[in-house]
Formats: structure tokens, sequence, C-alpha cells
């Protein structure tokens, strides 16, 4: 017997779900990490405790922008939206290649593992930059399937 279909609804709503049940993680990882860092003392150890804090809040936020995207108000972007400011997202792009140039040139020049421990911690953070915007030009490309 095959199962039902589900409806778009369903898968919605089940996303929704996730979304929520997510924050509730990241919630409770800022928690677990704030307790952490007020059991040393040790300055590294806080900082990374730090890091982690702040890329989990801002990892819940990013959720957020899901849920209401989801729930509140449809996400909407127009091709005359994206041109009016493309010309400076590729200026921009110029930028973000021009800083994961500089991690790797900065983890070279040192064997020091707590140094590169957070270049290479940087490296990811500039890649993944990279990776958001050429992500937003794969939506950009879908909105012009003829070339413009
Ligand atoms: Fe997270
Ligand atoms: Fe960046």
């Amino acid at each position: 017997m095959t199962e039902p279909k589900r409806t778009q609804r369903e898968d919605m709503e089940e996303l929704v779900q996730v979304l929520r049940e997510w924050q509730d993680l990241e919630d409770s990882g800022i928690r677990t990490l704030c307790k952490l860092r007020s059991q040393t003392k040790n300055r590294l150890l806080r900082q990374v405790m730090s890091i982690i804090m702040h890329d989990s809040s801002q990892h819940r936020r990013v959720q957020a922008i899901l849920l209401d995207g989801l729930t509140k108000e449809a996400f909407s972007l127009t091709p005359e939206e994206v041109g009016e400011i493309w010309t400076g997202i590729e200026e921009h792009e110029k930028l973000e290649r021009a800083s994961i140039a500089k991690a790797h040139a900065a983890r070279k020049s040192t064997r020091d593992p707590i140094v590169r421990f957070f270049l290479s911690y940087l490296l990811a953070d500039e890649e993944k930059h990279h990776r958001m915007l050429e992500g937003l030009e794969d939506i950009k490309r879908d909105l012009y399937p003829y070339g413009w």
C-alpha cells in the first residue's frame, strides 16, 4: 500500500515545527555555554564559548527569519529589486574573496595551534559569506531564466 501523499501544508507545518524545536536547541545551547564560560577563568576558553554563543544567537535569528517568512509574511523578491543592488553585491563579493585569501595567507604563516584554530574559524566564516552570495546568484538566475 502506498502512503497517502503529504500536502504542501503538512510539509510546511512540519518545517515550522522543526524550526521551533531547533530554536529551543539553540536556546539551551546558549545557556549551557554561558554556564561553561562561568566555570573557567581561562581567557581563551571563555572567548571560544562567547564566539559559539554569539553564533548560536545568530542561528536563532535566522530561524526566526524563516519562521516569519513561513507563517507571517511570505518572502518576495523581484528581478528589479535584485538588479538595483547587484553591482554593489558583486563589488562586495571581491572583498569576501580577498578576505578568504587573507585567511589562507595568515594560516600559512603560523604553526601556533591556537592561532590556527581561530584563523580556521574565520576562514570557514568567510567561505560561508562567499557561498551565501553564490546562493543569491543562483536565486537571481532563477528570477532571470533567460539571462539579462
Ligand atoms: Fe547553531
Ligand atoms: Fe566576510
